[in-house]
């Protein structure tokens, strides 16, 4: 295993010398990588990744570009499969962050870590497309959650602005702007990504469930019914009437779960290298909030952008 590992390890550090380069939001350099542009750890695990985990078909996992709520969904997801598990009044949640409930399968450490002591059916996150995971995978059940690019745009800027190497000059907005209107970002470019879900979902619409933000939070108690039947963990009737639904949706509304001591003090790792303050995934959970930054002018390129790429493909911005 050990020569294997030292053999990957190898043909990435030549494969990445080859590979496209553009500008990164938190590190210097991200490289794209069949379609996609990642930073080099990011990229390193992706291919460890695909040699080392092995997906179950009862695997569920958490599909999600950076910033569109991935925390959300964790919390959700997590409290919907183990509501027989926790008590509303003392929950797992209450004591412990959001990110701690299943792993994010992008920065594991492959092959220590194999998942195989994880409860039935197995959650896990990612940010990677579909293209990127190993093609067994498409046995397994995905959410994914989509949301307004602008919205997306102006969380990712922030949130990566303050991990950005203080080794490097401030992202700009107007820079970030540029960037991501031609695609490039960590995991980008983010029309690319909402697009091979989307398709996928299209052709197997009972093992990938597409799912916003912006429905989330306007009809939680739809949505959340609609999650929890896809995950194979319906609600009751009687589930219904008793308020359970109502009750994980007010748990972990932006207000409750932002407020809770838990996620306003400690990091979070992310692999070997990345510190997150867990204060940081809760920033103001808001719809629209890019009006507080973008332009008419931004506003009309972004959606100009989006709405040529995504023609055709019968997926409303
Ligand atoms: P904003 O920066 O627009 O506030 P991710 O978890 O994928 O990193 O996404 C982070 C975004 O989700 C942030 O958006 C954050 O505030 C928002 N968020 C976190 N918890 C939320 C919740 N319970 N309800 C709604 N939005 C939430």
């Amino acid at each position: 295993e050990d020569a294997e590992h030292n053999k990957i390890c190898q043909d990435y550090n030549h494969m990445i010398t080859t590979l496209p380069k553009g500008n990164g939001w938190r590190v210097q350099h991200l490289y794209n990588y069949n379609g996609f542009w990642l930073d080099s750890s990011t990229l390193k695990t992706n291919i460890l990744l695909n040699t080392y985990f092995k997906p179950q078909p009862s695997d569920i996992f958490l599909a999600s570009f950076m910033k569109t709520g991935t925390t959300w969904f964790k919390a959700l997801m997590f409290s919907t499969i183990n509501r027989h598990n926790y008590t509303f009044s003392n929950h797992y949640l209450h004591h412990q962050s959001p990110q701690s409930t299943f792993p994010m399968i992008d920065s594991e450490d492959y092959p220590v870590n194999d998942f195989t002591h994880l409860p039935t059916p197995r959650l896990f996150a990612t940010h990677f497309s579909p293209t990127l995971l190993p093609p067994c995978m498409t046995s397994c059940k995905f959410v994914y959650v989509c949301r307004d690019p602008k919205d997306v745009l102006i969380s990712k800027w922030i949130y990566l602005s303050k991990l950005r190497s203080k080794d490097l000059a401030p992202l700009s907005l107007d820079e970030a702007f540029e960037l991501f209107c031609n695609g490039i970002s960590e995991y980008g470019p983010y029309w690319d990504h909402v697009l091979s879900y989307w398709k996928d979902s299209l052709v197997c619409p009972d093992k990938i469930l597409f799912v916003t933000y912006e429905d989330m939070k306007k009809q939680p108690l739809v949505e959340l019914r609609k999650l929890a039947t896809f995950m194979g963990k319906g609600f009751t009737l009687e589930e219904v009437e008793r308020g359970v639904v109502e009750e994980i949706v007010r748990l972990f509304s932006f207000e409750n779960l932002s407020g809770l001591e838990v996620n306003r003090r400690g990091v979070e790792k992310f692999g070997k290298l990345v510190e997150v303050e867990r204060r940081e995934f809760f920033r103001k959970g808001e719809i629209g909030d890019w009006r507080n930054y973008l332009s008419e002018e931004m506003k009309d390129r972004i959606d100009g952008v989006f709405d040529e790429k995504l023609k055709g493909s019968g997926l409303v911005r």
